[in-house]
């Protein structure tokens, strides 16, 4: 079955064209950083126009890499939500248009089940059961996944998304948007025990995350010894990297113990931070369990995630109506 993805659910416009929901013959994804970077942030209003602009020739794009013409589709996969409804709704009209032009079956997906899918993508695919880490600029989750479409929540954040806490320590440290890469890049020049920031520890003991208190000490470190030299900017971001890898890791492998499972995967766009796949890589290679972790352009919004999510409920019988709509506020599990 060859599935046409449509992801925009934030400021990546993204297609893609699966066969059989797991190989990739084309897959585009048009970054929207440089609409938003003079902002510091993704601006809704600027992130639906562009995706408006750009849907259409990404689609073209992705069908061009597959060498294949709407007419060879089999079926058609959108985000539905979660995400910033002017921008799901572009994604969701021109699936429904096509969908209704090409006679071809419809079904919305729940973007962070997307993240979830993008580790089938890799060999080896993971087995259920398993917990999944879902880490981006909106979302901060554990899952545990039983079998296919079947995930129970069992902890998230309750404030900031982890890729929004790096977001707003790069602007504090002017750094510029998006924070994760240029924290990233920056914290390979520093000392990541050069300051002492807290960990949130939940007092009743949930398998939750915080980090705006996190986000509340650089912020004072920052205010405190400002001007920093270049050299305390990769201190702190250094220091900011090791303390939220040092959460996200603690935190998936105590809930993992809690629930019995040895095989974890960490997805996001998060999940692209190079020194989150070796901290948590290390604590599953000393417990014996799998680690399954995307390819970096796979861990970041992508619309082959969509598809391949996408295929198996068009497998498993699911159709949404032409009546489908987004919905801002989805949830998973
Ligand atoms: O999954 P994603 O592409 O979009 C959402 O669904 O939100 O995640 C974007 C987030 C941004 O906050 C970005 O700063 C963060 O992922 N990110 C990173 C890295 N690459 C992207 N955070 C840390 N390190 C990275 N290398
Ligand atoms: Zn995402």
């Amino acid at each position: 079955m060859i599935v046409l993805g449509i992801e925009t659910s934030c400021d990546e416009t993204a297609a893609a064209v699966l066969d059989g929901g797991r190989k990739i013959l084309g897959s585009v994804v048009a970054s929207q950083d440089a609409v938003h970077a003079p902002y510091g942030g993704v601006v809704p209003e600027l992130a639906s126009r562009r995706h408006l602009e750009v849907v259409l020739p990404v689609i073209t794009q992705a069908l061009g890499q597959a060498g294949l013409g709407l007419t060879d589709l089999h079926g058609v996969a959108v985000t539905q939500g979660p995400g910033l409804v002017g921008s799901l709704l572009i994604g969701c009209s021109v699936a429904k248009a096509m969908a209704y032009a090409h006679g071809l079956p419809l079904v919305g997906v729940n973007h962070l089940e997307g993240h979830i899918y993008a580790a089938f993508l890799e060999e080896p695919a993971p087995t259920y059961p398993f917990l999944a880490l879902v880490v981006s600029g909106g979302h901060t989750a554990l899952y545990l996944a039983r079998g296919p479409g079947r995930y129970e929540r069992i902890g998230q954040t309750r404030d900031d998304a982890a890729g929004e806490a790096f977001d707003k320590v790069a602007k504090l440290l002017g750094l510029g948007y998006p924070g994760g890469p240029v924290i990233e890049t920056t914290a390979r020049l520093g000392d990541p025990k050069a300051i002492r920031l807290p960990t949130a520890q939940m007092s009743d003991g949930a398998p939750d995350f915080s980090f705006s208190g996190l986000k509340t000490a650089v912020s004072l470190h920052v205010k405190r010894h400002a001007p920093l030299a270049s050299r305390q900017v990769a201190d702190v971001a250094a220091s900011f990297q090791a303390t939220a890898v040092k959460m996200l890791v603690s935190k998936t492998v105590g809930a993992a113990q809690r629930n019995h499972v040895r095989r974890i995967v960490l997805t996001g766009g998060v999940a692209a931070n190079g020194a989150l796949r070796e901290a948590l890589q290390q604590e599953c290679q000393a417990r014996g369990w799998d680690l399954h972790v995307p390819s970096r352009a796979l861990c970041t919004d992508n619309a082959a995630m969509i598809a391949a999510a996408g295929h198996d409920r068009l497998v498993a019988g699911e159709r949404a109506p032409l009546t489908m709509n987004a919905i801002p506020d989805l949830a998973l599990g």
